[in-house]
């Protein structure tokens, strides 16, 4: 298609190409078995993520962003999960050729996660003091006067008023966005180089979500960890992510340092995704909805897995599966019509 074959833009930074990938991952698959048939919920999926970057993957509820994530950590729900490809290289090394007692060690002292659901991931009968202190206990061997003072420190850190008072506290006494603070000092305790924080404000009510994102971002940048934020908000991501990469039926379809990606798309579902934000500069705006509902991964529709909800759809799309296009450094988009989407958006 000669349309494809203009010399891309210069687009992404200098500093993005030259830092070394913290965490790296190469084509990963992951499908689920199940009596519905195989679900394949992550389709190839590489990504990268530095020291001191932020990484946001965005898509729209069961386009494997998730699973991705669970697979990176090495806690995957197997079965029915199964790793069928690709590698997960971090900090020079690729993790599923580790053992499983290694892969566990660094799972609790160099990466960590937090989650959406804090109630639920902290143990309600255990003071939020004795749980951050067990941290240190089990991985430090320090005493349990030591740990409970490191407890406090952490619970200062993230910003917990009255810490010294609050350290004998159960998790229930503390409001939603409280505890989301103690599951980010969870995450921190052992001083992890990479965070993933899976939807970690979507429970949250508005003010309180941009609240925890700005202790998140900040922490990020204090400590130089790469973070990984999950999300299916493209507008809580603008001003703390780096890079986005954006999922779609288990596959990236397009990546772009993210001002590059808010201001001139690639990919007509990303298009979607941020005609559908309310936005303040464009107040009145009547907000578009991407039509129809994501392919159920079981069923994928040939060619171009976005083709029956895309408005610039053609025949080419409905047969033949677009390639990951390099569209810039640091830019990537799986449109055959990615050129027109981008110069459209411009
Ligand atoms: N335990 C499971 N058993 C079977 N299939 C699963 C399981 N977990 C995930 N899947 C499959 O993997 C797909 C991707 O799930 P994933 O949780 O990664 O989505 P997500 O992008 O994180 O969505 P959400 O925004 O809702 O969290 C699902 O659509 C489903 O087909
Ligand atoms: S390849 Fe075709 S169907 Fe897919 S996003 Fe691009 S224009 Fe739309
Ligand atoms: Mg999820």
């Amino acid at each position: 298609m000669t349309h494809q074959e203009a010399a891309p833009e210069p687009t992404g930074t200098a500093a993005a190409v030259a830092e070394p990938p913290l965490l790296d991952v190469r084509d990963l698959r992951v499908e689920f078995r199940t009596r519905d048939g195989v679900a394949k919920a992550v389709n190839g999926v590489s990504y990268h993520v530095a020291r001191g970057q932020t990484l946001a993957v965005l898509g729209e509820s069961g386009s494997g962003k998730s699973v991705t994530a669970q697979a990176v950590m090495g806690i995957l729900d197997s079965p029915p999960g199964f790793l069928t490809g690709g590698e997960i290289v971090f900090q020079g090394r690729d993790l599923l050729t580790l053992r499983r007692e290694e892969r566990r060690r660094i799972r609790g002292a160099k990466m960590a996660m937090i989650f959406q659901d804090a109630l639920s991931s902290l143990n309600p009968v255990l003071s939020v003091g004795a749980q951050l202190g067990e941290m240190f206990q089990v991985h430090e061997g320090v005493s349990r006067k030591e740990a409970r003072a490191r407890a406090v420190e952490l619970m200062e850190r993230v910003k917990i008023p009255a810490a010294r008072e609050r350290v004998g506290d159960y998790p229930h006494q503390f409001s939603g966005g409280m505890r989301q603070r103690i599951m980010i000092a969870m995450a921190l305790a052992l001083g992890p180089d990479l965070i993933i924080a899976d939807e970690p404000t979507t429970a949250l009510d508005v003010t309180v979500q941009a609240q925890v994102m700005d202790l998140l971002a900040e922490l990020q940048r204090e400590l130089t960890m790469g973070l990984i934020l999950i999300t299916h908000d493209l507008g809580v991501v603008a001003d703390v992510a780096d890079t986005i990469a954006v999922m779609y039926a288990g596959r990236i379809v397009e990546t772009a340092p993210v001002h590059q990606l808010y201001k001139a798309p690639a990919h007509p579902y990303t298009r979607g995704l941020l005609d559908s934000i309310p936005r303040l500069d464009q107040k009145g705006r009547q907000l578009y909805a991407i039509k129809g509902m994501p392919p159920n991964l079981t069923a994928v529709p040939p060619g171009c897995p976005f083709h029956p909800r895309c408005p610039l759809v053609r025949d080419v799309c409905r047969t033949d599966p677009p390639p990951l296009y390099e569209v810039g450094p640091g830019r990537t988009s799986a449109c055959h019509f990615w050129k027109e989407t981008l110069d459209g958006a411009r």
